[in-house]
């Protein structure tokens, strides 16, 4: 127990009973007689439109036809869906279609946003109020009630008595989401074993290492010392568009030349893979599997804008910050006779993100 005692300001001052016992009273507490004067509400300020009649209409106005607007804007979403089709391979149809989808449903939303905040702000009753809490938990009586209620509806749908029925039901429910497994197993290729797609790319034995977006190929002697260049493999461009980019999701690369001398390795095979200080590495970051494009030409770091991943290509591409949890796979490369760059086999490991089969 606290002995509490009144100071000349009027607030209390409080003992600990440990301190009275041991028979010296080391300290006190200050418990002020009130904290503050609740200041109550501001003074309500009137809007224009509480005081004219005719701003009240007009905002009243603004806040229909903006509504009308949104309807526009989606009726034209739906138009520029329907009368604007992406054809396959052609890039322009692809963007008119995006650009016109993509007005629609913004200024849809944006009329719609704006509608109810000028309709909260300008139109509707402008009054303060005060919503006094009150306990949550309800009265024991009311809780007595409800384990009656349960008690009774068990008793009564017997479903404590009534195994069979009971079992029944928990059993259907559990099974009734796995069909759901099976169909989305059919959005992945049917005739292909998905996991042996997840682990091979478009690259080859002999493949030219091109410039993305032309399919140029690069010399070595084109590789300048901390330059980076942005690679798709030979024949990758030539490719239907919806083919190329899927291909190219697996396939991207990035090509940097260090100097030799700046590369680390851990094995002379690894050594093996780069060619006089040009390296490639994987650009889908093993995290979640965005493009790992941003190079840092002075610390040799590569960054991943999403979630900051970065990755050491001194150091055979190994995290050293973020959430990415191996390092990117290099494609191992060398030059042919003409002095271009090819690689020289597809990655030895799956690229991108970790999948479960990915070590099998
Ligand atoms: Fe690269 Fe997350 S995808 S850090």
């Amino acid at each position: 127990m606290a002995k509490i005692v009144k100071s000349s300001d009027g607030s209390e001052l409080v003992a600990s009973s440990q301190e009275r016992l041991s028979g010296k009273e080391l300290g006190t507490a200050v418990v002020t007689t009130d904290a503050f004067e609740n200041p109550g509400l501001p003074p309500h300020r009137q809007r224009v439109t509480d005081t004219d009649p005719r701003r009240l209409a007009r905002a009243a106005r603004i806040v229909g036809w903006l509504f009308y607007l949104s309807i526009a804007g989606s009726l034209f979403t739906i138009f520029a869906y329907m009368f604007f089709p992406i054809e396959d391979g052609d890039t322009t149809s692809l963007r008119l279609s995006t650009l016109y989808i993509g007005l629609g449903s913004a200024f849809a939303m944006l009329a719609i946003g704006v509608a109810a905040v000028h309709w909260g702000k300008a139109v509707m009753a402008d009054k303060e109020g005060v919503d006094e809490r009150h306990p949550v938990r309800g009265t024991q009586a009311t809780r007595d009630r409800a384990v009656e209620i349960f008690k009774e509806a068990d008793e009564e749908s017997g479903f404590s008595r009534r195994s069979l029925i009971r079992n029944g039901m928990i059993g259907a429910f559990v099974v009734f989401p796995l069909p759901a497994i099976a169909l989305f197993r059919g959005l992945a290729p049917m005739d292909v074993d998905p996991n042996n797609e997840l682990k091979h790319t478009f690259w080859k034995e002999g493949l030219r290492l091109t410039r993305d977006p032309t399919g140029v190929a690069i010399k070595a002697s084109d590789m300048t010392i901390g330059s980076s260049v942005h690679v798709i493999p030979e024949g990758l461009a030539e490719l239907p568009e919806h083919e190329k980019l899927d291909a190219k999701a697996k396939a991207a690369v990035l090509l940097v030349r260090l100097k030799p001398e700046d590369l680390k390795w851990t094995s002379e095979k690894r050594k093996g893979w780069s060619y006089d200080g040009i390296v490639a590495y994987s650009k889908i970051c093993t995290h979640v599997g965005c493009p790992v494009a941003l190079y840092e030409q002075q610390t040799h770091h590569l960054l991943c804008p999403c979630h900051q991943s970065q990755f050491d290509i001194s150091n055979e591409c190994k995290v050293i910050f973020g959430p990415a949890a191996r390092p990117l796979p290099q494609l191992p490369i060398t030059v042919d006779a003409e002095g271009y760059l090819v690689a020289r086999s597809d990655f030895e490991e799956p690229v991108g993100p970790s999948f479960w089969e990915r070590e099998k």
